[in-house]
């Protein structure tokens, strides 16, 4: 089975991040599959939204933390920044579908989706500083402008997990669903109903206060954790959990 999934539900391309024996944790060969599908998608008229969605019971576990101690991204066209940019300029609703663990850039990149839906199960968690890293995916600006600065510090400089109701309470995700991916194509259908040219401007206009800060903020972010992933700290942090594993 491929990684990623690509299904068509009518106007709406589904995407399941599909690693379930690792959480779904995201290496290279996955960003690059998710971020020609987003790009694939902005120019394909039939498409008129995205659900991305994780197998297995989990949404993932971030990024491949393998990947981030022997093959970490080493500029702005690695994949996990190619697919960063992707859904940071993504022009139509992009909905996310939470259940279990939402790691890293599975909690940041819902920042990014226009609609959220989590089952009760659902972990939220950005644990960057705690893997001597610093927050990506634009959420240094994203989740306190989204939480207040006391929320997003405590979140971040803690790297403490949350669960599905304090993200609704944080407004990362529109509702608690029985059925997150079932309630998150329900969304898409609706919206793919709606005029597509209303709805991509509509789009643009909610995001246009903060776009061009966004764009900026992740340029700063990306070479900070370009630098961090080579320093003591993270590659200490990255041996010690895939040792962990290794001693079961
Ligand atoms: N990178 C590589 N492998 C990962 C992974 C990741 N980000 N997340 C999970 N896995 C692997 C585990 O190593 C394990 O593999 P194994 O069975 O070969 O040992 C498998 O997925 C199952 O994970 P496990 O930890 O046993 O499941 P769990 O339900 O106890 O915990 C998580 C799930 C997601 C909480 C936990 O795996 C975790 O903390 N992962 C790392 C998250 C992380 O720090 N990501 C980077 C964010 S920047």
């Amino acid at each position: 089975m491929a990684d990623i999934l690509i299904d068509r539900v009518g106007s709406t391309l589904h995407l399941t991040l599909n690693r379930p024996a690792k959480k779904n944790a995201l290496t290279p060969d996955m960003y690059t599959v998710l971020a020609n599908s987003l790009n694939d998608a902005a120019g394909d008229f039939s498409i008129r939204a995205v659900v991305i969605s994780g197998a297995g019971g989990a949404f993932t576990g971030g990024n491949d933390i393998g990947d981030f101690l022997n093959t970490p991204p080493s500029g702005a066209d690695s994949p996990v920044f190619q697919f960063l940019y992707a859904i940071h300029a993504f022009p139509k609703p992009l909905l996310a579908a939470v259940s279990g663990n939402a790691v890293g850039i599975g909690t940041t990149m819902l920042m990014h989706c226009d609609l959220a839906y989590a089952g009760a199960d659902a972990i939220f968690s950005m644990p960057f500083v705690t893997l001597g890293l610093i927050p990506e995916a634009g959420s240094s600006l994203l989740f306190p402008k989204l939480v207040g600065h006391v929320r997003a510090s405590e979140i971040f400089l803690t790297g403490r997990n949350f669960g599905a109701q304090e993200a609704l309470e944080l407004r990362l995700i529109n509702q608690i669903a029985d059925d997150p991916v079932a309630t998150a194509l329900e969304m898409a259908r609706i919206i793919g109903e709606q005029p597509p040219t209303a709805v991509i401007n509509t789009k643009a206009l909610l995001k246009s206060g903060h776009h061009e800060a966004v764009t900026r903020v992740m340029e700063v972010e990306g070479e900070l954790f370009r630098i961090a992933l080579e320093s003591d700290e993270a590659r200490m942090a990255f041996m010690n959990f895939l040792s962990k594993r290794a001693q079961g």
